[in-house]
C-alpha cells in the first residue's frame, strides 16, 4: 500500500500523518493523525511566542512522528513519500517541519512534496468518512469556499475536485484582521485564554446576540472583510461599562466582565463576526453559480457559523471539528494527489526548499 507521511508546524501545532489510497480517487484515508498542541506553552503570554513554538516543535517533532506511525501501524521503510507545509506561517516554525521531512525524505530516498497551508486547509473537504462531507462525485460545483482561520479570511470559487489540482478564483479577502484574529483579540480584551474563538463560541451560548451592537463593517455589496475595527468597539464598550482588563499589558483579573455581562460581550462579538461571514458568502453565492458552498479552517469549527450555514438553501460541506484547525491530515492530503500527479521537486529541488512566512 502507498503511505505518505505528512507534517505541519507552521504555528503551535505540531503534527504528523500518515494517509493511503481511499476507495474513492478524490479522497484520501487517515490512517494517524497526531497533534502536539502547544496552547498551554503560549497561554500565560496571551498569544504565540515565535521563539518558544519553534524550540518547542524541535523536542515534539520526532516522537509526534513516532506515534504517527505506530497508530498507523507503519514503519518508516513502509513510507512511499513526505508532505510538509512550507508556509506561510512562523518562520523559524516552519523550517523545523520542512528540515525534518527533508531529513526523511533524503535517508528513505522518496520525494519530498512541499505543500502551501491554505491549499492544505482547502483539502481537509477530501479527507475520507467524515459527517459532513458528502463523497467527492456527490459535490455540487462551481464550490463557493470560505477560507476562515487565524490569518485568512478568503471567499473562493472552487471548479474541480482532486485528484486534479484545485481550479480556484479568489473572490475576495480580508482588507486587514482575519475572522479568527478577530475572535482572538476580542477573547483577550474579556479575559479569556488563547486562542479564545473556541471560549467565545462556548460562552456564546448562555447569552444574548442582540445585547451589544457591535459593527458589521463593509455591508454594501462589497464582498470583501474587514475585522479590525470590532476589537476597538470590544475595547471601547469594556471601558464603558467601567472595567480596565488590562493593566501594563498584563490581564488585570478583578477587573473583568463576569458571568452574563461576558456571556453577553461573547455572544454578542461571535454574532458580529459570524453575521458578517454569513452575508458575504450569501452575497458571493448569488453573485457567482455556486451550486454548494464550503467552509474549512480553524472558525469553520464555530457553531454559530455551522448553524446559520445550514439555513442556506444550497448543500453545505464542513469538515470534522478536527480537520478545521492546523493538522497534519490536510497537508497529507494536498501533498497526496501532488504525488499522484506527480507534481514532485528532483531530489536537488527538494534540498533547496526554504520556507516562506507569508
Ligand atoms: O486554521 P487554524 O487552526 O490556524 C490558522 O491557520 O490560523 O485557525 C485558528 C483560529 C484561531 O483564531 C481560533 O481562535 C479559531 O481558529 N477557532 C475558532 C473556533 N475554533 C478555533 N473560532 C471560532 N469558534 C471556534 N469554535
Ligand atoms: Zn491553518
Amino acid at each position: 500500500m502507498k503511505t505518505l507521511l505528512s507534517l505541519e508546524t507552521s504555528c503551535d501545532e505540531c503534527s504528523a500523518s500518515v494517509i493511503a489510497p481511499a476507495d474513492s480517487p478524490s479522497q484520501v484515508r487517515v490512517l494517524s493523525n497526531v497533534i502536539f498542541s502547544q496552547i498551554e506553552l503560549h497561554s500565560k503570554f496571551g498569544g504565540i511566542v515565535p521563539e518558544v513554538a519553534s524550540r518547542n516543535h524541535l523536542e515534539m517533532f520526532a516522537p509526534v512522528v513516532d506515534e504517527a506511525l505506530s497508530t498507523a501501524g507503519i514503519r518508516f521503510k513502509d513510507l512511499s513519500a513526505v508532505g510538509v507545509t512550507q508556509g506561510p506561517g512562523l518562520m523559524g516554525a516552519l523550517l523545523v517541519g520542512l528540515s525534518a521531512a527533508k531529513a526523511y525524505s533524503y535517508s528513505l530516498n522518496i520525494p519530498l512534496i512541499p505543500v502551501h497551508h491554505l491549499e492544505g486547509h482547502l483539502h481537509s473537504l477530501f479527507i475520507e468518512s467524515q459527517k459532513n462531507v458528502p463523497l467527492p462525485q456527490d459535490m455540487k460545483l462551481p464550490m463557493l469556499v470560505c477560507l476562515v482561520s487565524g490569518g485568512h479570511t478568503n471567499l473562493y470559487l472552487l471548479e474541480s475536485l482532486p485528484p486534479e489540482s484545485l481550479r480556484l478564483t479568489e473572490l475576495s479577502k480580508s482588507r486587514d484582521d482575519a475572522a479568527g484574529e478577530a475572535f482572538d483579540k476580542c477573547a483577550k480584551i474579556l479575559g479569556l485564554p488563547y486562542p479564545g474563538g473556541i471560549h467565545i463560541d462556548s460562552l456564546a451560548r448562555k447569552g444574548r446576540k442582540d445585547a451589544f451592537a457591535f459593527p458589521r463593517p463593509l455591508p454594501g455589496q462589497n464582498l470583501e472583510f474587514s475585522f479590525s475595527g470590532l476589537k476597538t468597539a470590544v475595547q471601547t464598550e469594556v471601558k464603558k461599562l467601567g472595567f480596565t482588563p488590562h493593566v501594563f499589558g498584563k490581564i488585570n483579573s478583578d477587573q473583568l466582565p463576569k458571568e452574563e455581562m461576558l456571556f453577553d460581550l461573547c455572544a454578542s462579538v461571535q454574532e458580529a463576526i459570524v453575521q458578517t461571514l454569513v452575508r458575504k458568502i450569501i452575497l458571493a453565492k448569488d453573485r457567482t453559480d455556486a451550486q454548494s458552498i464550503a467552509i474549512v479552517g480553524g472558525v469553520s469549527a464555530n457553531s454559530r457559523l455551522r448553524e446559520l450555514l445550514s439555513h442556506v438553501k444550497l448543500p453545505v460541506y464542513m469538515p470534522d471539528a478536527v480537520y478545521c484547525t492546523d493538522n497534519a491530515a490536510m497537508i497529507g492530503a494536498c501533498a497526496y494527489f501532488k504525488w499522484i500527479r506527480n507534481e514532485v521537486p528532483s531530489a536537488v529541488e527538494a534540498s533547496r526548499l526554504n520556507a516562506f512566512s507569508s
